[in-house]
């Protein structure tokens, strides 16, 4: 079995999980796991610690990189990336063009839809970390390019699908988008701040895109529970706003 592998117990109304990236000894409050084990083991199967509690093995997929995977600096959230995929239609032909990686959670996302991502990040050691969350994703179609985007854009000779930016400066990017953007593609905007997402938008309107509309997506877990039913108390807040256009 290849690693990452989730490991996931339910004890005392309660999950509990692990994001496991080698072999060895692991040891959690509910036992210790000889992880040896997972050689004889599929996706589906249990392994079970000293203290007799089981663990049902799993294949992480990136909702477990959101939560598991080192972190460079704020990943996307993934009600975000989910209006990004949602709103850009992104498919399995689709060439994007990333910025800035981060972390990679983004880019992790995107590369297990599209057949292509292009990430590029500015600083090197935010590059080898999402490198290492990209490869344990197992996702090849990812590149990792290092570079300021505002400067790289210019001298891009791909053409992309859909371009993503979620960096501070996004409206020094958005005038060159158009030279790399096959027509009709998307542009999506990520911006935790009013003051950006206006500078994006102007710098939008200003470049002569078509169709531009800006989203904020709310989520609500519902809780359920002895007492009764309801949207959960602990609720994630604000986070960004996406502005999504057209060429
Ligand atoms: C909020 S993080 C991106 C998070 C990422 N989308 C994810 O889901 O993990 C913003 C990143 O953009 C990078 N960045 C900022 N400006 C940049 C630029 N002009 N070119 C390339 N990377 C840039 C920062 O170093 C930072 O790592």
């Amino acid at each position: 079995m290849d690693f990452p592998v989730l490991l996931k117990t339910f004890h005392e109304g309660k999950m509990k999980e692990y994001f496991v990236m080698q072999k060895g000894k692991l040891h959690t409050d509910l036992g210790i796991l000889d992880l040896e084990e997972l050689e004889t083991k599929s996706f589906g199967d249990r392994i079970s610690s000293h203290l007799g509690i089981e663990f049902i093995v799993q294949k992480p997929r990136a909702p477990d990189f959101f939560a598991h995977a080192k972190r460079s600096g704020a990943p996307m959230m993934p009600k975000d990336i989910g209006t990004i995929i949602s709103g850009t239609g992104l498919c399995s032909s689709d060439h994007v063009l990333d910025a800035g990686t981060g972390s990679g959670i983004l880019a992790i996302y995107l590369g297990g839809i599209a057949e292509k991502v292009i990430s590029y990040e500015q600083r090197e050691d935010f590059i080898e970390i999402a490198k290492k969350n990209i490869a344990l994703a197992g996702l090849s179609g990812v590149e990792l390019r290092s570079g300021d985007i505002v400067e790289e854009i210019r001298n891009l000779d791909e053409k992309f699908d859909v371009i993503t930016l979620d960096t501070l400066d996004a409206a020094h990017v958005i005038p060159y988008a158009p030279e790399v953007l096959y027509p009709g593609g998307f542009l999506a905007v990520y911006s935790p701040f009013f003051e950006q997402t206006k500078e994006a938008r102007k710098a939008i309107e200003e470049t002569g895109f078509a169709e531009v509309r800006t989203i904020e997506t709310i989520e609500r877990e519902i809780s359920f529970t002895e007492r009764g039913t309801r949207p959960s108390t602990a609720r994630v807040g604000h986070t960004g706003f996406i502005t999504l256009a057209r060429y």
